[in-house]
Parts: C-alpha cells; structure tokens; sequence
C-alpha cells in the first residue's frame, strides 16, 4: 500500500514537470502561457517558439507519460498498481503541475505517451489518425479529440477493460481542456496550422 502512494506521488510529480516552461524560461526567456492559446504545450511552443522547441517540449510530454506508466512495471518497484492507474496521475500533473502554478497542458501527449508504454500499436493509430485529421482539418485542437476518440474505440475493439475505462478517462481529460477551442471551433476563430 505504502509503494502504491510513492509511485502515485512520483507519477503525478513525474507529470507536473513543466518542460514547456522549463524550455521557453531558460532558452527564451518566455513563459509560454503569456502567449498564443496560453496552454502550456507542444503545439503553443510550436506556436510561440518555432519547431526545434515545440519538438522537444511535445517529445518531453510524451515521455513523462510514458515513464509514469512504467513506474509499477518492476523498473524501480514491483508493484500491484496498474500501471495505467500511474499513466492517469502522470496526466494529471500535465494538467496541474504543482511545479508551475497548477496552470498546465491539455493532456494529449502524457496520454499519449502512457498509451506508447502500455500498447504501442494503439498510440500509433493515435498518432496516424491525428495527422489525417491535421491534414484535412489544420486544427491541431479538433485532431487531438479525435485521436483520442480513435483510441477510445481502439479500446472497445481490443476489450481490455482497464484500457476502456482508462482511455475513457482520458478522452474526458482531453475534452474538458478543450472547450475553449471547441468553443472557438464552433464559431470558426480557432486557429489553423499553416504548414500542413
Ligand atoms: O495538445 C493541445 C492542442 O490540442 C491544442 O493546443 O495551444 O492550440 O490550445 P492549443
């Protein structure tokens, strides 16, 4: 019980590293959050500070989900968690990282890196229907529910009923941190990516 709440504690801290600042701060001199969407992530670094940064902050975000997963896997404990169950607080540091005023991401690539750990053929269909649905609608916002929802019945397919109700969770998380660009989807003032 005691090992449960040290890798829940070390996977949200784990989730509340805040590359996006830590990046945008000490190369920049910017905190991201004061500029674009205001979302500490990969696509507003992309946004504010061009690729080279976007990259490495939506790499280091994935990874932190990625790593949280792994955490009960007999790497450094051998543990009864589930290991999504540590996934989920890694995704939930993301949000509300104690390191950056609980003002965090959006939840999509530290889900998408607990989704690489746990089943890596399904962050690739993840992954390859957000770049279609980039390509088609320019919206990075849209893309990433919808490759949430295409892991959502990735999950149904597969029938692991810990992957349902996880993803299920996630899908959630996703949705709710993006209702202001649902909002501004819906009334066409949501940005579109321009490289695509
Ligand atoms: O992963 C976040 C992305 O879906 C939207 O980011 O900065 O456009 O709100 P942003």
């Amino acid at each position: 019980m005691f090992e449960i709440g040290i890798i829940i504690i070390l996977a949200y801290l784990l989730g509340s590293i805040p590359s996006g600042l830590i990046i945008g701060k000490t190369f920049y001199g910017v905190d991201i959050r004061e500029h674009g969407s205001g979302n500490l992530g990969g696509t507003n670094t992309f946004r504010t500070l061009g690729v080279k940064a976007g990259l490495i902050v939506s790499i280091a975000d994935i990874l932190k989900g990625t790593l949280a997963t792994a955490l009960p896997l007999g790497f450094l404990f051998d543990s009864e968690l589930h290991p999504l169950i540590a996934g989920v607080f890694a995704v939930i540091g993301h949000m509300y990282p104690i390191f950056a005023s609980f003002r965090g991401g959006k939840a999509v690539a530290t889900s998408g890196g607990v989704l690489l750990m746990y089943e890596p053929l399904m962050f690739l269909v993840m992954l390859i229907i957000f770049f279609i649905c980039l390509y088609i609608t320019k919206y990075v916002s849209l893309s990433s529910i919808l490759g949430g929802i295409a892991a959502f019945i990735y999950a149904l397919i597969d029938g692991d009923v810990p992957l349902i109700i996880v993803v299920s969770i996630l899908v959630i998380f996703v949705i709710y941190r993006h209702r202001a660009n649902i909002k501004r989807i819906l009334n066409k003032t949501e940005p579109k990516i321009k490289w695509l």
